[in-house]
């Protein structure tokens, strides 16, 4: 397995039910290293950009309302296989459908407020990482 890093979002659901120690202790336990963090409240632009692949989708308005809704916590992770580790420790999209024991499982109410965003694969991953990151970089973890 190779070291990854993906981009994680805890989105404005789980702010608010302060729930952010809670997923980070979750991901740290799993063995993800935080290796960037930061929050912020997305302006109506930073999540129309983050979410352009789902432009023409008949959710897409409805998502940017919720993801400016309030603060988010931003975060890129690092480890072995950490884009599906991570994904797995949410759970599926639809909370309905994710595993017991998950983060969405646990603490989401619906597919559209559902806790948190996780990358799907390396390379949207580092799309992301330096959508949220740029030029400030994330830390190198040697310990
Ligand atoms: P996320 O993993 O952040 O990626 C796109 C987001 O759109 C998704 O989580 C949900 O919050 C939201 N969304 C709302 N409705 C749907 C839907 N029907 N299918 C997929 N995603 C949806």
């Amino acid at each position: 397995m190779a070291i990854e890093r993906t981009l994680s979002i805890i989105k404005p659901d789980g702010v608010q039910k302060n729930l952010i120690g809670e997923i980070f202790g979750r991901f740290e336990k799993a063995g993800l290293k935080i290796v960037g963090a930061k929050m912020v409240h997305l302006s109506k632009a930073q999540a129309e950009g983050f979410y352009a692949v789902h432009s023409e989708r008949p959710f897409f308005n409805d998502l940017v309302s919720y993801m400016t809704s309030g603060p988010v916590v931003v975060s890129a992770l690092e480890g072995e296989d950490a884009v599906a580790l991570h994904r797995k420790l949410l759970g599926a999209t639809n909370p309905a459908e994710a595993d017991a024991g998950t983060v969405r499982a646990d603490f989401a109410e619906s597919i559209e407020e559902n806790i948190g965003h996780g990358s799907d694969a390396t390379e949207t991953a580092a799309q992301e990482i330096e959508y949220f990151f740029g030029s400030d970089g994330v830390c190198a973890r040697t310990r």
